[in-house]
């Protein structure tokens, strides 16, 4: 079920208020009925005509957003910019995150409305795999490497992390790709080995990788492929 003024925002080019007010006025009919009220619950399937002409369903919107540092991945926040504002969409209701980035991290966020296709993501029983390019405080010795690969145990937590795939670029940078989503992972994995990340930036969700002509704050539609990735 989805409200009559998102419905109405969502199919089309109207905002959220607009809808409201041609609800208000009269101009719109769901099932050949007039409904006045832009709250009322309808069926996605339903017969909504607008001005004498049926208005199709909102296709779900599926997004891929290159996230700049000091932007948070939250819907309303009181003090920063909110990946939803970067999107600048005139009815941004029901968008969601496919797993969120810290504030000081970049990279790759999946934004989506259905619910179902962002649980298959972040769902814990999905393992969907997240590589990470992590820029580190101290050298990253081979031992390092090898506890990540095998598993670390996290400050306050007991059962290990997930075997990682973890590959050193430089003497400070490697790329590690994780299967699990718990709170600040990359950043506790690495203070867990008396290491600090430095910058932290998601190069790939599963076989989805940032699109590198995406700028820092730019976004796209997923293509069908992609979507159907998940
Ligand atoms: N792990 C972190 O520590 N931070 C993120 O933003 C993502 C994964």
């Amino acid at each position: 079920m989805i409200r009559l003024d998102r419905f109405l925002s969502n199919a089309t080019t109207l905002s959220r208020s607009q809808a409201q007010r041609m609800i208000r006025a009269g101009r719109v009919c769901v099932g050949g009925a007039e409904v006045k009220q832009a709250a009322t619950l309808i069926p996605l399937t339903s017969e909504v005509v607008l001005d004498g002409e049926r208005i199709e369903p909102p296709l779900p919107r599926y997004l891929m957003l290159h996230k700049p540092r000091g932007v948070v991945c939250a819907t309303e926040d009181p003090t920063h910019r909110t990946a939803i504002d970067l999107l600048g969409l005139p009815s941004p209701a029901g968008l969601h995150f496919a797993g969120r980035l810290d504030i000081d991290a970049t990279g790759l966020v999946l934004i989506t409305d259905d619910g179902q296709w962002s649980h298959r993501i972040v769902s814990p029983g999905s393992h969907c795999a997240k590589r990470y390019r992590v820029w580190l405080a101290d050298p990253l010795t081979d031992r390092h490497l090898m506890q990540l690969m095998g598993g670390v145990v996290l400050r306050g937590e007991k059962r290990p992390t997930r075997p990682a795939e973890a590959e050193r670029l430089s003497d400070r940078e490697c790329l590690l790709t994780i299967s699990e989503g718990r709170y600040h992972q990359v950043k506790r994995m690495f203070a867990a080995l008396g290491n600090r990340v430095i910058r932290l930036h998601r190069e790939s969700i599963g076989p989805l990788s940032l699109d590198a002509e995406l700028g820092a704050g730019s976004f796209r539609p997923l293509t069908s492929d992609e979507v159907a990735f998940f």
